[in-house]
């Protein structure tokens, strides 16, 4: 981040998200600007003609950006932008959020879940029934291969957190990637080689035409018999019935999901009754107001002096 101090710029941001995250975002957002020494009226009500940059989220009161005649860009609170890629009225760059808060939940709870995984947890904590299973010690995380589909901000934080503790780490992303300690693939001839045998999957790719049912009955059968499934990325990155047939078929053992196709999960779905699922309302890692608005002032400091925005999306990759 830069503590270049040059002269105050003024600039018109507009807040558009749900009215919730105004009050968590209002006071960090001015002590970002003001830090990084943007003169901002900032509001969740200016007149669309004057406003320079939106603070966005899907779930705010704008999906036209149209009237924002003079908007020099958008800047996604979100980190999967799926939703706002395909907008045909939105003309300006767009920002996701990267926001080192936000990434070190997600390594919180994809660690979490690895090791919950890798030492069996769930067996002695949901089974107080005075048998003493003697020998069911877990192996050493060096022993279990694990693969992180997707090695971008979250994946390969993620990947490290995993590495440190010793597990075989395997990742994959759309180009070559050298994160230290993990055995990088890409492309689509590297999917099969990072799944080959993997103990355990963490999905960390964006919802993209490209990664839908990247996780299918194809790829599940590269995987050892009696995997885990860990996915904190996008429902769509999973062939749900695929999923279900590897569960009851034994080839996975056991998966844990926090994101769906349908959001938020219907009663009735599956998932919910699955005993070899467990569901989590998308809660994996959320954007951090804190760290978030340091990102966000940062980029419009780099809108007004010129420099190229961070985490500039290319929407026709699509994330
Ligand atoms: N559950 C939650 O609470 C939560 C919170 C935040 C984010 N998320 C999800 O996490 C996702 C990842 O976030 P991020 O910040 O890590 O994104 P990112 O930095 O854009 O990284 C995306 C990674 O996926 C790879 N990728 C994209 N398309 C691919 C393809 N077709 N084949 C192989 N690899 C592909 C990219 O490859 P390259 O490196 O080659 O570009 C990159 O490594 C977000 O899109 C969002 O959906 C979920």
């Amino acid at each position: 981040m830069s503590t270049d101090r040059g002269s105050c710029e003024m600039v018109n941001v507009l807040f558009s998200a749900k009215p919730a995250s105004w009050d968590e975002y209002e006071a960090p957002l001015h002590a970002a600007f003001e830090k990084a020494c943007i003169d901002a009226q900032l509001g969740t009500d200016l007149p669309p003609e004057d406003v320079d940059y939106i603070v966005y989220a899907p779930s705010g009161p704008v999906s036209d950006f149209t009237p924002f005649t003079k908007l020099k860009a958008v800047l996604s609170l979100w980190a999967g932008v799926e939703t706002m890629v395909d907008n045909p009225t939105l003309h300006v760059p767009l920002c996701r959020m990267v926001d080192h808060g936000l990434t070190e939940s997600m390594v919180e709870w994809v660690t979490g879940h690895v090791l919950r995984y890798h030492l069996g947890m769930d067996r002695f904590i949901t089974a107080q029934d005075g048998v003493w299973r003697a020998g069911s010690a877990a192996p050493l995380a060096r022993d279990r291969k694990v693969c992180v589909l997707g090695l971008g901000a979250l994946g390969s934080a993620c990947a490290q957190s995993l590495v440190h503790l010793k597990f075989d780490v395997h990742g994959w992303s759309r180009s070559p990637k050298a994160v230290e300690g993990v055995t990088c693939h890409h492309g689509d001839a590297g999917l099969r080689d990072a799944l080959a045998d993997a103990d355990m999957v963490a999905l960390l790719l964006p919802d993209t035409p490209a990664t839908e049912s990247v996780l299918n009955a194809e790829s599940i059968s590269f995987m050892r018999r009696g995997g885990f499934v860990v996915n904190p990325g996008r429902g769509p990155l999973i062939d749900d019935d695929a999923l279900l047939a590897a569960l009851d078929s034994g080839q996975l053992a056991h998966a844990t999901l926090d994101v769906f196709r349908v959001e938020p999960l219907p009663k009735d779905h599956p998932f919910w009754a699955h005993p070899k699922v467990t569901v989590t309302p998308h809660i994996a890692a959320e954007t951090k107001a804190g760290t978030a608005s340091e990102v966000i002032a940062e980029n419009i400091r780099r809108g007004e002096a010129g420099k190229p925005f961070l985490h500039l999306v290319d929407r026709q990759a699509g994330y």
